[in-house]
């Protein structure tokens, strides 16, 4: 059983578009954990560190402004595979080619609004969580309901 973290984020579109619940309920129903989660509005210099792959595309400065344009909600889910099924759930960067099931497919239209963001890999969901999130602010616990889906 392969127990991760991943760093997930509801992008300022999102936020305006009142799918925070929504979007965290999906995670919660499909059998994934909370371990932390908070309202922030992103400044410049963290934004270019977490966008850092990014910085040479022609989208970045787009990118960076409007991730940076209002609050979003940052958020460390753990779970058995939770990285690479996070991003499946997410579905595909661009809405015009995300399935319908997926956030990106039943919410989103254009890539550069397009809803959630998820790490990709575990090296970036450990480098995610530590950009967005102290130790302390990150709680585990054990859950009865656990034993009917794992
Ligand atoms: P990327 O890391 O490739 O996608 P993902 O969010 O699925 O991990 O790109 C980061 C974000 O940059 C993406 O969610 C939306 C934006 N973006 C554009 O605006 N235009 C583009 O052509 C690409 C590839 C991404
Ligand atoms: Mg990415």
């Amino acid at each position: 059983m392969q127990m991760e973290k991943t760093f997930l984020m509801v992008k300022p579109d999102g936020v305006q578009r009142n799918l925070i619940g929504e979007i965290v309920s999906r995670f919660e129903k499909k059998g994934f954990q909370l371990a932390g989660a908070k309202l922030m509005q992103i400044p410049q210099e963290l934004a270019e560190q977490h966008y850092g792959e990014h910085k040479e595309r022609p989208f970045f400065g787009e990118l960076v402004e409007f991730i940076t344009s209002g609050p979003v909600f940052a958020m460390v889910w753990e779970g058995e595979n939770v990285i690479s099924t996070a991003r499946l759930m997410m579905g595909a960067t661009n809405p015009k080619e995300s399935a319908p099931g997926t956030v990106r497919g039943d919410y989103a239209v254009t890539v550069g609004k397009n809803i959630i963001h998820g790490s990709d890999s575990p090296e970036s969901a450990e480098r995610e969580i530590n950009l967005f999130f102290k130790q302390e602010e990150l709680v585990s616990y054990e859950k009865q309901i656990n034993n009917w889906v794992n």
